[in-house]
C-alpha cells in the first residue's frame, strides 16, 4: 500500500482525521508556548518607568470610570503614519504598571499614549468641560461635573496596596504617605516627600514629578485635578531623546 492510499483512509474516517489533527495542533501549540516558561519576563527594562503617583492613579481611575477608553486608545503602533502623528511607538514597559491596560481597540478620538505635555492644563480644563469650545468639530462629550466634584481619596492607600499585590513596586512609605503625596501634588505645596518617593526612577536616574494646581481652582482638589495630572504624565516617563533601542536591557 502506497502512502497516498493511507492518506485516503485518513480522509474517509472523520474520527481518525480528528484525532490526528488534534495531535498535530497540540505539537504546534506546545512548540510555541513552552519556550515562554523559560523566560522570566517578556517586558524589556526601560529607564524612566515609575509607578503612578497617588494623584495620577486617582485620575486614571476616573479615566476608567468615565469610559474614556471607549473612544481613545493608548498604544502607538510602530507604523510611520502613527509615529509621525503621535510620537515614538509605545513600548511594552510603558504599560507595565497598568492593571488593566488601556491599549484600547477603538479610536473615535486620537491616541492618548503621549498626550502628556502637549497641551496646557488650561486647554485640558476647557476641553474637558466643553470640547466644542476649543475643537468646534469635536464629537467628544463634555465632563463639566469633574471640575465641580471634589476628589474622594480617603481610600487611596488601599488602591496602592492592591496594585502592590499585582506586582507594582509601591513601598511601605509610599502607601503610608499616599494621602499626603496626593495633596502635595494637587497643590504644589510641601512636595519634598512626594519628589523623594516618586522623583527617583525605579530603575535609575531622576524624572520630574509635575506638582501644581491642575484645575485652576486652588481652593478644592477636584476630580478634574486628578484627571489632568494623569493626562499630563501620559507617555512622558521614558526620555526618547536618550532612548536607544540597542541599549534596552533584555531580560531574556
Ligand atoms: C464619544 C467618544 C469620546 C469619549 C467618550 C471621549 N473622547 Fe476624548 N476625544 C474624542 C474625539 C473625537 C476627540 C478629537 C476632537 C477633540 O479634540 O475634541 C477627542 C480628543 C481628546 C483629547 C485631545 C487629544 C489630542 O491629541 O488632541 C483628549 C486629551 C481627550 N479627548 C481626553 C478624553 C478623556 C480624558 C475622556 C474621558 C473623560 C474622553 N476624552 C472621552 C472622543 C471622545
Amino acid at each position: 500500500m502506497g502512502i497516498m492510499d493511507k492518506h485516503d483512509k485518513v480522509e474517509r474516517s472523520a474520527t481518525l482525521l480528528l484525532i490526528l489533527s488534534f495531535i498535530v495542533v497540540t505539537v504546534g501549540g506546545l512548540v510555541e508556548i513552552i519556550p515562554l516558561f523559560w523566560l522570566d519576563n517578556t517586558i524589556e527594562k526601560v529607564k524612566g518607568m515609575r509607578p503612578y503617583t497617588p494623584l495620577e492613579l486617582a485620575g486614571r481611575n476616573i479615566y476608567v470610570r468615565e469610559g474614556c477608553y471607549l473612544c481613545h486608545s493608548q498604544m502607538i503602533r510602530p507604523f510611520r503614519d502613527e509615529v509621525e502623528r503621535y510620537g515614538h511607538y509605545s513600548l511594552a514597559a510603558e504599560s507595565m504598571y497598568d492593571h488593566g491596560f488601556q491599549w484600547g481597540s477603538k479610536r473615535t478620538g486620537p491616541d492618548l499614549a503621549r498626550v502628556g505635555g502637549r497641551y496646557s492644563d488650561k486647554w485640558h480644563r476647557q476641553h474637558l468641560i466643553d470640547p466644542r469650545s476649543v475643537v468646534p468639530e469635536s464629537v467628544m462629550p463634555g465632563y463639566p461635573f469633574l471640575a465641580k466634584t471634589e476628589l474622594k481619596f480617603d481610600d487611596i492607600s488601599d488602591h496602592l496596596k492592591a496594585l502592590r499585590m499585582l506586582g507594582v513596586p509601591y513601598t511601605d512609605e509610599m502607601i503610608q504617605n499616599a494621602k499626603a503625596d496626593l495633596v502635595a501634588q494637587a497643590t504644589g505645596e510641601e512636595t519634598d516627600g512626594l519628589i523623594k518617593r516618586y522623583g527617583k526612577e525605579v530603575f535609575g536616574s531622576a524624572t520630574e514629578v509635575k506638582a501644581r494646581d491642575f484645575d485652576g481652582n486652588p481652593k478644592k482638589i477636584t476630580e478634574m485635578d486628578a484627571l489632568i495630572a494623569y493626562l499630563q504624565m501620559l507617555g512622558t516617563l521614558v526620555d526618547f531623546k536618550t532612548f536607544d533601542e540597542s541599549n534596552v536591557e533584555n531580560l531574556r
